[in-house]
């Protein structure tokens, strides 16, 4: 690599991060020209190593970039299969390039790949991907690289404020409660997804800087595995499934036998209740059974569920005629099997659904436990996340836990779907997480911010938006990133409003203003909680999403 390249290197990564907070591509690489004539690698994110170190002239997005002084972007593996081959090496399905021409030559070329949320590059993204490379070419500006000296193709942008000097100081927490905005000259550029660059104060890092530095933290986060076993979830599922195996003829008790998980479990469902002959009769067997296959039985806790209730005569031993035990087979887990007694011999249509009733058990565990493992992961992700935060910042911490639990409460009060109460949770958990890299301590309780630490720590958003989006998805960090936007489009960062602004962040926004007023240890003195129900129901429709806030009202006074 030349010298001179290599010094640059920590600020091409920088701009090359630009990359994800723009675009939202989930990698990328700089390549620029060697002396010869080829193309090398020189930064990337994303790609964990697994992208070709040189590129030549028969390289597809080095013959296109020599070809077109613009960018371009490929979506799909078989839309232009000479492609498909550089993007199935790095295990990607979307391309956008851009070329890096200076005076005329092909010097280099930012390689873009998958961008975030499964999203398709776009004509919009074309723009931003020719300002990234020109903010590149800036850098080599009166450098003597490339074997030519350049000079300075174009000045840098303006750079957009994030906040307009007139807002006051105290906005800068949670958003207080505050009539409509007067509207605000219409600002020269829309500042993009991921919000506007500040001009940070000398001593500040940049923002990118800053979720590049969110990313890595990110990065070392360690996620420990679920463990191999069923919990309440998968109980339910199988009480149900074998309340319908009665249905089949002739059957009079099915159960599941669930041994070293849950401390030992077994679910019984039987017609009517069994007599001790006959549950011994039925234990007998089943342990026969496992003997005889070489499997390990052991401690069950037996639940008896009698979905008719009891009115009818006990199952005895005698009746009890065929018994019929398979192994269940439900990704790895071991130790599960499913009996039914049937009181006459089954027949062929019998048989048949009992078949069919055992593949779905087995299909309904393995969807539970899927459904169950994401969603745990998730919560243990989000905790991870915040960990160090609330070890240094025991306000932060109870802060955070007064929101989630108002939060839940909320979403229970709406009916939420399990899905989305689950994600709105997941958004109280981290919504603050990027407070982390922005001097929280120094800012949290300070009263009197300047202009520059207001713009620092309304950051938060967007850093926190990126500290979260590798590790729990878009959905979460589109919701952090809105979490300070308004109803009436007089938030920020983006000023997005109305129900652009999504679900979980307009139920976040409530609750974590009404905790912020109703804490005594929050900037300002602890409301009254009639006052600051008063206030949540005068914002509805300004700050606040008209309808959450009637109703969040409405949860209050119902207690
Ligand atoms: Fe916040
Ligand atoms: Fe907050």
């Amino acid at each position: 690599m030349h010298p001179e390249i290599q010094e640059l290197q920590t600020k091409l990564k920088e701009i090359l991060y630009d990359c994800a907070v723009e675009i939202r591509a989930t990698k990328a690489a700089l390549y620029l020209l060697t002396n010869d004539a080829r193309f090398e690698l020189i930064t990337e994110y994303g790609f964990r190593g697994v992208i070709r170190p040189l590129a030549d002239r028969t390289d597809p997005v080095v013959d296109r970039c020599g070809r077109g002084r613009t960018p371009f972007f490929i979506n799909g593996l078989n839309t232009e299969p000479r492609f498909s081959h550089v993007m199935f090496e790095s295990a990607s399905d979307r391309l956008l390039a851009a070329p890096l021409y200076l005076r005329g030559n092909l010097v280099g070329f930012v390689d873009m790949r998958d961008k975030a949320g499964k999203a398709p590059f776009e004509a919009a993204d074309l723009p931003k991907a020719q300002k990234i490379v020109e903010r590149i070419g800036e850098q080599f500006a009166n450098r003597n690289v490339f074997n030519q000296r350049f000079i300075t193709l174009s000045e840098a942008p303006p750079k957009a404020t994030l906040v307009p000097p007139s807002m006051s100081p105290s906005e800068a927490r949670v958003a207080p409660i505050v009539d409509p905005a007067p509207p605000k000259p219409a600002s020269p550029a829309k500042p993009s997804l991921w919000g506007a660059e500040r001009s940070a104060p000398a001593n500040v890092p940049a923002l990118s800087t800053l979720i590049i530095e969110a990313r890595s933290n990110a990065d070392r986060i360690a996620v420990p595995e679920s463990p191999d076993t069923i919990g309440e979830a998968e109980l339910t599922v199988i009480r149900d499934l074998l309340r319908s195996m009665l249905l089949i003829p002739g059957a009079v008790v099915a159960s599941v036998s669930a041994y070293g998980h849950m401390g030992g479990v077994q679910e019984v469902t039987a017609r009517s209740s069994l007599t001790d002959e006959a549950v011994n009769v039925l234990q007998s067997k089943l342990n026969l059974w496992l003997t005889k296959r070489g499997e390990g039985g052991g401690f069950v806790r037996t639940n008896i569920n009698l979905p008719f209730g009891a009115q009818d005569a006990q199952i005895t031993a005698a009746q009890i005629q065929k018994v019929f035990t398979a192994p269940i087979t439900a990704g790895s887990l071991r130790g599960l099997y499913l009996t039914v007694v049937f009181a006459a011999t089954p027949d062929r249509g019998a048989h048949e659904l009992l078949a069919a009733f055992h593949k779905q058990l087995q299909t309904a565990i393995e969807y539970s436990m899927e459904r169950g493992t994401l969603q745990s992961t998730r919560s243990r992700i989000a905790d991870a996340l915040v960990e160090p935060d609330f070890t240094k910042y025991p306000e932060l911490r109870r802060h955070t836990d007064s929101v989630t639990a108002r939060v839940e409460a909320f979403t229970r009060f709406l009916s939420l779907s399990p899905a989305d109460a689950e994600t709105a949770r997941i958004v109280a958990i981290v919504h603050d997480a990027g407070m982390r890299l922005l001097e929280y301590e120094r800012l949290y309780r300070k009263k009197d911010l300047t202009a520059d630490e207001l713009s620092i720590l309304k950051e938060h958003a967007v850093v926190g938006a990126s500290i979260v989006e590798p590790l729990l998805g878009n959905e979460i960090a589109r919701a952090v990133l809105c979490h300070h936007e308004r109803w009436d489009g007089h938030g920020y960062p983006n000023e997005v409003h109305g129900t652009d602004i999504p679900l979980a962040a307009r139920i976040l926004q409530i609750c974590d203003v009404y905790e912020t007023m109703i804490a005594a240890d929050s900037y300002a003195p602890a409301e009254p909680l009639e006052v600051a129900a008063a206030k949540i129901a005068r914002a509805a429709g300004t700050q606040f999403d008209p309808d959450l806030a009637q109703k969040f009202v409405d949860m209050l006074r119902a207690r």
